[in-house]
């Protein structure tokens, strides 16, 4: 069984993250999609909104799991029995960071190998940071997230 872990903020998921999560599940028997617990940053959704949105917007993806974890996500994966990682790719500016992330996480545990999937290019500029900032200054986030994921923002800070 070939199983893998997306991993990330999600602070919220966008159309970018959704495009990749399907992708993997398409490629992969099963998905667990973990969101961070322990980050320093100060996020708009607790954990367990964003579990819960991700969990609306992947409903007909029966492979698809999502939940938080703590610590290492090598550890993380390796409880779930998963050997990939899979991350999206945006743009050049993302791969130092990311190579930096996979070559640290092969280092740590030389088992799981990190995949990275080029995001679809209509979703090329999006970041949830961005999203947020559209929001927070009423413009129209209706392109960038899904249906759920925008009334949940818009809920949380206007729009
Ligand atoms: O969506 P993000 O914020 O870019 O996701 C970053 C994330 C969660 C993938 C990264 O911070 C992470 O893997 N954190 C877990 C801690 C860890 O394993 N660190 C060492 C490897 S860099």
């Amino acid at each position: 069984m070939k199983i893998a872990v997306i991993p990330g903020s999600f602070d919220p998921v966008t159309n970018g993250h959704l495009d990749i999560i399907r992708r993997t599940a398409s490629l992969f028997d099963k998905v667990w999609v973990g969101i961070l617990k322990n980050n320093a940053k100060r996020p708009l959704f607790t954990v367990d909104e964003r579990i819960s949105l991700i969990r609306q917007v992947t409903d007909e993806l029966p492979n698809v799991e999502v939940e938080g974890f703590e610590g290492l996500l090598v550890d993380y994966a390796r409880s779930k029995g998963a050997r990939f990682i899979v991350k999206g790719l945006r743009a050049v500016s993302d791969f130092e960071y990311e190579f930096q992330m996979a070559l640290t996480n092969k280092s740590l545990n030389p088992d799981i190998e990190t995949f990275f999937i080029t995001t679809n290019c209509a979703y090329s500029y999006l970041s949830s940071s961005i999203v947020k900032e559209v929001a927070s200054y009423g413009g129209s986030i209706s392109d960038f997230v899904p249906k759920e994921v925008e009334k949940a923002i818009i809920a949380k800070i206007g729009g």
